[in-house]
């Protein structure tokens, strides 16, 4: 090939590079959204909203409580687990059959002392975009702190605002000269936030529903944490809202764009170029992580295409869904569980923490609204916004908990965190950090927040 055919050839790939570059790489501006989309039904359309604030409390009556116990009396008919597969099928029929017994016999006979537990947190509910939004709001009027900040603690599926009830109060205390006021709220469709009446509220626009609440709470400026869920949407909260946020912390940062992807694919030839080489095992070997991650995540597919049949099975089976939710609480906590006689819960938690996030979901019969969030999330709409590909432009902190179901390494995040701050590694802990290690979260958290040197 003569130096024309050469200079031919080179132009050509730096044409397709440069295609490819931005079509699937280049970062895309932030999208533009109606923040006042409805989402209540069309009944109430054209009813005035009231944004009143009220207060709220979990009341149930012992009647209520009194059918649980009695459908938790009902024989199970459950099926003999194969021999020795412990977790590996799904939940084991005997441990089953043990929490039911303490859920009957054990916490629903101290249900006023629950329910006075989970009203120990001030909550509140008001109505943000046709939707009734339950949230807890706490702030220390004693405290004597230099800096006191709003946060806004998102939660994720298949958990809810009982995640933080351990983190609030250490927020709410005054360490470095700086203290928390805390917005925790239900997402719409978890728990007492009524779920959307129209498909597409998916994380993106649930976002901008819960920067409406701040806004609406007189929050113009505020720090974003959030795991699962909590996380996606608090970094689209900040993509779209910088003005918004000061900063964002999450204990499952991700940044599932095509570069960060190929990143991975380029780090994995040569991992400890890319990272600390004493975490390497957070990421690598990745055809290890990937197999897990495709063995644990059917629940996924099936949510994100078909919620309402499976929502079927679970809507006032109280039976069913303590098996489908302490599932994930087992094996997420750490996969190795899944080889444990008893699912290692009573190892990480309070049996009465699984079952007051439990009885959130029973109650309030939310399993399938909660679960619709997986289709509106792998809908074409949200995929056509490409938001992964818009840089979030506020500091950001992430920490990663060994256990937890995948992490990214700084150089795979800084595509969609270029602030990337904070970046830490935990050897121990699982998916959901706030409730299974809540000083843990609670210290990294601050030390981020100390990273931003906010001065009031
Ligand atoms: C308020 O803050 C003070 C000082 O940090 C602390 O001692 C107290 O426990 C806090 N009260 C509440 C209700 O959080």
């Amino acid at each position: 090939m003569g130096l024309k055919g050469f200079s031919l050839v080179t132009a050509l790939i730096a044409v397709v590079a440069y295609v490819v570059y931005q079509v699937l790489f280049a970062p895309l501006p932030p999208p533009k959204f109606d923040t006042t989309k409805y989402w209540g039904p069309s009944s109430r359309a054209n009813r005035v909203e009231k944004t009143e604030v009220k207060p709220f409390k979990v009341d149930y009556t012992a009647d209520v409580i009194a059918k649980l116990r009695n459908r938790l009396s009902e024989p199970l008919h459950l099926v003999e687990p194969l021999e020795n597969v412990n977790f590996r099928y799904g939940f084991d029929k005997y441990m089953l059959e043990k929490l039911i017994n303490y859920w009957r016999d054990d916490y629903l006979t101290r249900w006023d002392e629950r329910q006075k537990y989970l009203n120990g947190l001030p909550q509140f509910t008001t109505t943000i975009q046709g939707l009734k939004i339950h949230f807890i709001h706490t702030k220390n009027q004693t405290v004597k702190a230099k800096n006191v900040i709003p946060l806004l603690l998102i939660h994720g599926w298949p958990g809810s605002v009982r995640e933080f009830y351990e983190i609030i109060p250490k927020l709410n205390k005054a360490k470095d000269d700086t203290a928390y006021i805390v917005v925790a709220p239900s997402l719409p469709g978890y728990g007492f936030s009524e779920g959307a009446s129209v498909p597409g509220l998916n994380p993106t626009e649930m976002a901008v529903v819960l920067r409406n609440l701040m806004i609406s709470l007189g929050y113009n400026k505020f720090l974003v944490q959030g795991g699962d869920w909590g996380s996606l949407i608090g970094s689209s909260l900040a993509t779209l809202f910088p003005e918004n946020v000061i900063g964002y912390h999450s204990n499952m940062c991700a940044a599932m764009s095509p570069a960060s992807t190929f990143k991975a694919f380029i780090a994995s030839f040569y991992p400890s170029l890319f990272v600390p080489a004493e975490h390497a095992d957070f990421f690598f070997p990745m055809g290890e992580k990937f197999a897990y991650l495709i063995e644990e995540s059917g629940y996924f597919h099936l949510q994100a295409t078909k919620p309402d049949t499976i929502g079927t099975a679970l809507a006032h089976n109280p039976v069913g869904l303590a098996a489908y939710i302490l599932e994930k609480f087992s094996t997420w906590t750490d996969k190795n569980n899944r080889d444990a006689k008893d699912g290692g819960l009573d190892k990480s938690y309070a049996k009465d923490a699984l079952f007051d996030n439990l009885m959130l979901y029973y109650l309030t019969n939310s399993i399938t609204t909660s679960m619709r969030l997986y289709a509106e999330a792998f809908g074409k709409q949200h995929f056509g916004l490409q938001i992964e590909r818009v840089p979030v432009q506020v500091p950001t902190g992430c920490a990663r908990f060994k256990h937890d179901l995948a992490h990214e390494f700084d150089w795979q995040l800084n595509v969609k965190f270029p602030k990337l701050i904070h970046s830490t590694y935990h050897r121990s802990g699982g998916h959901f950090a706030a409730m299974e290690l809540p000083d843990v979260l609670y210290n990294d958290f601050t030390q981020f927040v100390k990273k931003l040197n906010i001065t009031q």
